[in-house]
């Protein structure tokens, strides 16, 4: 079944997740922690993730602003980091997440080819729609498509429901992209062509479904799929 549909993960997929601690560490100012950043980054990250997982399990969903907030709380604590400036400065670059440098090209490749690209994510709306015009990227998309509407995290099924529910496609019509490799997994399971987009270099989660290939980054994607 050729696919006419690409569907992508936002965070860490489209937008660096590590942008914004970075960014902050580069202000003026932050001399006193900025050699830190790549820990404080990976702690906001790594909680972030855990509490939608145990958030999802449990059914005491809150959306993925306060699940972000909640995680750099836990992060700045565990970083020895009190600054509510540093705080509110990391919050605000977050909102409007940097895109990986492939992304807008890699897109409107997609889209010349004649795909509908759309985004499945965690994130709330308003975030979502913050980064992807930030990004430059809102025009390329025909949807973006966050859990809100479900009220549940990734990977439960009902999120990956919502794109068949929005474009009427069969699972084997839908491309799945996605750098988290647990995202991944639960795409291939539920019946999505999935592509993990292995940034970091990460070993293959062992999970439910396993991805249909494997990218070191956005770049090779048309390429992959222009043979439908
Ligand atoms: C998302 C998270 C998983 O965008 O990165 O859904």
């Amino acid at each position: 079944m050729p696919v006419r549909l690409c569907v992508f993960d936002a965070y860490g997929t489209l937008f660096d997740v590590a942008a914004a601690a970075r960014a902050a560490a580069n202000e003026p100012g932050a001399e006193g922690w900025s050699a830190r950043w790549p820990a404080l980054s990976e702690h906001w990250r790594r909680k972030q993730l855990e509490y939608t997982w145990l958030r999802a399990v449990a059914g005491a969903h809150v959306d993925f602003w306060q699940v972000t907030q909640d995680a750099l709380d836990w992060a700045l604590e565990a970083e020895g980091l009190g600054d509510p400036l540093l705080r509110q400065r990391l919050l605000d670059l977050y909102h409007e997440l940097a895109a990986f440098p492939e992304v807008p090209e890699v897109l409107s490749a997609l889209k010349g080819q004649g795909m509908e690209l759309a985004i499945l994510s965690n994130g709330a709306p308003a975030m979502l729609k913050a980064a992807a015009a930030s990004a430059g990227i809102a025009p390329l998309l025909d949807a973006v498509l966050s859990v809100e509407d479900v009220g549940v995290f990734k990977p439960h099924r009902a999120v990956y429901d919502m794109v068949g529910a929005r474009f009427g496609t069969a699972p084997g019509e839908v491309a799945f992209i996605s750098s988290n490799g647990w995202d991944a997994c639960a795409a291939a399971a539920y019946g999505f062509r999935a592509i993990w987009v292995n940034r970091a270099g990460a070993p293959m989660d062992r999970l439910h479904g396993r991805p249909a290939h494997v990218l070191a980054d956005l770049g090779a994607l048309p390429g992959l799929l222009a043979g439908g």
